[in-house]
């Protein structure tokens, strides 16, 4: 199904919270925390998520995957409008899309065996007690869980192999779209590389399409096909991946790999990051986000909003100055 159009598109999706209160009870208004974004995910890529700490990347992938509803927009998945999915309809596409995230197993029941954890899923989907068995073992093999320590439970085991045993709970509904939310950040550098090539690995063979959120760039550059970087709330450039790594556009994307740490310690990276805090959600500047922060902005970057543009074949950027 090459030719079927993208799997996901994402079309002025907007997600609000409301900011609470202050001590004297006046509501502190809406955290934009999602400000209209539109992008496409194709059949079987990684696009990666980059930005900082803040800037939406899991709020947008919760609402990829119907976990929090959106304020306006809208998603389509595989053909069909999800945020227009409703009870039955909703609960049997559920399993096509799944949620991996930074420290899965922090959400195992700790009085659960492993095998029943995983198998949890399809139970919950009705399938037959024997099918269930097989799909599991088979599964838990495929992340590297021998099958001798199936019955143990999620305390015996590091926190990568968790980690590991998460990935089979999250693959074993045979999903379509996988979101992989930070998903070695909470692990050891050491074992960070296995569980990464363990998730390219399992995307080949089950054909699985994935939102890579991370803000390791070096781990981006290394599983993603496209990249799209997001600042406050916004998508501000996306791209192919080695594009985008080679000659960013954005001056944003450029700060953030102008930042991103070096293999060889003579080339340590420039301390070029654009100064100043990121701006509040709540109250995000006016035109372009990121003019208060920017080496190049002009006055027209205060007053309007640049939109995606397209900037050669594949990639786009929302800048009124890019490069
Ligand atoms: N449930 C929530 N209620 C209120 N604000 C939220 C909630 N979840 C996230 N936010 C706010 O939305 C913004 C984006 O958060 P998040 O998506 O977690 O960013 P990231 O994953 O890029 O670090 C932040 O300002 C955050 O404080
Ligand atoms: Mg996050």
């Amino acid at each position: 199904m090459a030719d079927a159009g993208p799997l996901i598109e994402v079309r002025s999706l907007r997600k609000n919270f409301p900011g609470g209160a202050n001590a004297w009870g006046k509501s502190k208004g809406m955290v934009q925390a999602v400000a209209d974004v539109s992008f496409d995910i194709r059949r079987g890529e990684t696009l990666a998520l980059v930005g900082e700490s803040g800037c939406g990347k899991s709020t947008l992938g919760r609402l990829l995957l119907r976990l929090i509803e959106s304020t306006a927009g809208s998603i389509s998945f595989d053909g069909r409008d999800l945020t227009a999915m409703t009870g039955e309809t909703l609960r049997r596409a559920r399993p096509d899309f799944q949620l991996i995230f930074q420290d899965s197993g922090s959400a195992f029941n700790p009085r659960m065996r492993i095998s029943a954890i995983v198998e949890e899923p399809l139970r919950i989907m009705g399938k037959p007690a024997a099918e269930r068995k097989d799909k599991v073992l088979s599964l838990l093999q495929n992340v590297g869980i021998d099958r001798n320590m199936v019955d143990r439970f999620p305390h015996e085991f590091s926190g990568g192999q968790r980690q590991r045993i998460g990935i089979a709970r999250a693959l074993v509904s045979d999903p379509k779209f996988v979101v992989c939310d930070e998903p070695v950040s909470a692990l050891d550098v050491s074992i960070q590389g296995q569980v990464v090539n363990l998730l390219m690995d399992l995307q080949r063979d089950f054909g699985l399409t994935y939102l890579f959120v991370s803000h390791d760039l070096r781990v981006v550059r290394h599983v993603s096909d496209r990249v799209a970087v997001m600042y406050l709330g916004g998508i501000v450039e996306i791209g192919p991946c080695k594009e985008l790594y080679e000659r960013p556009r954005h001056p944003y994307t450029k700060a953030l790999l102008a930042a991103m740490p070096r293999k060889r310690r003579e080339e340590q990276p420039k301390p070029a990051f654009v100064g100043g805090d990121i701006p509040s959600a709540r109250n995000p500047p006016s035109g372009c986000r990121f003019h208060t922060r920017c080496p190049i902005a002009q006055p027209v970057c205060s007053q309007e909003r640049p939109s995606l543009r397209p900037d050669g074949a594949a990639h786009q950027v929302a800048c009124h100055f890019p490069d």
